[in-house]
């Protein structure tokens, strides 16, 4: 008899964004400048940060497992009722969950190729079967596409607006346009992980979209602006049934108290998130001129991060390059980019260590 079912033995295991110390460690340099993982440049907020440490005198005390406060700042700060609220760890715990919750054997998850791969891995990791349209333009969301890959077999939609890893974005006269196609049984996942970046005009308002379509969820994050993505912690809205129905399925103590702790003061912090967004308005187009300058082909995003192609250049030797000149960028060779690199938006000083970095390595 086999081990594990086919699904789970075939699996591809995430890959995430090299670690400080492990380049430390491995290439023998220092003062590593990390944009791999679209973190915050500034840090975590001061407030979370001093709510986080408060809360450690208690971790000896399992976190409330309905995370009262936490919701309530929620429901405060967004003007949501608390049973359409559910948290989770990390966002990506909730697409896991939705999956798991939602989706049965025969029936679909349809995403778009090359985006975010935790909806692809989801799917695999409990045997659903995953459908993905192409994107249009290489880099863009194509929800005509989506739209003629409905089938009465799709029960979950993930969208991510932002994308990730492309940044790109797609605007909510589209979005509209497909929600209307979809089936009321069918959940249309919006997955908000950079909204708090966008500037564009003509971008969703997830919130108020809610209203006219109950099967829209949207998914948000601690981890970028608010700069706590080693607390791990997202949140959801959807519909009550559709809250209660994730609330019986997920592990009683999701989310940990230091987190639920910061997670509050981190909404109270609006000074953080103000300085947050203005670096990246600031520092994004100054990383996106100078990566011009070295001849890439910089995709347009309105994230905390960009996706430069140097064609030519095979993405793995690009980013092991920089390694050696303690950068850490992402290689996105696994999502079809196979000469692209994913690089955060840092500080100044970081962005020029990028630049510099990748001046040296391509001989420019
Ligand atoms: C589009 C998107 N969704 C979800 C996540 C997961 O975020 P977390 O699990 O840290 O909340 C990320 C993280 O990079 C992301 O880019």
């Amino acid at each position: 008899m086999p081990l594990v079912p086919h699904h789970v033995a075939s699996l591809q295991p995430y890959v995430p964004g090299k670690p400080i110390e492990e380049v430390e460690r491995e290439y023998g340099v220092t003062d590593v400048a990390k944009l791999a993982s679209n973190e915050n440049a500034l840090g975590p907020s001061p407030l979370a940060l001093r709510a986080a440490q408060e809360a450690c005198a208690r971790v000896h005390l399992y976190p409330d497992g309905s995370a009262f406060l936490l919701k309530r700042a929620l429901s405060g700060r967004f003007s949501v009722p608390v049973e359409e609220i559910l948290v989770g760890n990390g966002s990506n715990e909730l697409i896991e969950l939705l999956v798991r919750t939602f989706v049965l054997e025969g029936e679909e998850v349809l995403t778009s190729a090359q985006s975010f791969v935790a909806y692809k891995l989801a799917a695999h990791a409990h045997g659903r079967t995953l459908v993905e349209a192409p994107m249009k333009e290489r880099f863009h969301y194509d929800l005509d596409a989506l739209h003629a890959r409905l089938s009465p077999r799709t029960k979950l939609v993930f969208l991510a607006n932002p994308d990730n890893p492309t940044g790109t974005w797609f605007l909510e006269k589209e979005l509209v346009h497909f929600l209307g196609a979809v089936s009321r049984d069918t959940l249309v996942v919006l997955d908000e992980a950079y909204v708090e970046f966008v500037e564009a005009e003509g971008f969703q308002d997830a919130l108020a979209l809610r209203q006219r379509y109950p099967n829209l969820v949207v998914l948000r994050t601690f981890s970028k602006i608010y700069g706590l993505a080693g607390l791990r912690l997202g949140y959801a809205f959807a519909r009550p049934e559709v809250v209660a129905l994730l609330d019986r399925v997920r592990a009683p103590f999701n989310v940990n108290l230091v987190a639920q702790a910061a997670g509050v003061a981190a909404l109270d912090d609006e000074e953080h998130v103000l300085l947050s967004r203005r670096l990246v308005r600031t520092e994004r187009p100054f990383l996106e001129q100078g990566l011009r300058e070295l001849g890439a082909t910089v995709v347009p995003s309105q994230a905390n991060f960009v996706l430069a192609d140097f064609p030519g250049r095979p993405g793995m030797e690009l980013f092991d390059a920089l390694l050696r000149q303690a950068v850490v960028v992402r290689p996105v060779a696994g999502y079809g980019f196979p000469t692209a690199q994913r690089i955060t938006v840092g500080t100044r000083a970081e962005n020029v260590k990028v630049l510099a970095a990748l001046r040296k390595v391509l001989g420019r």
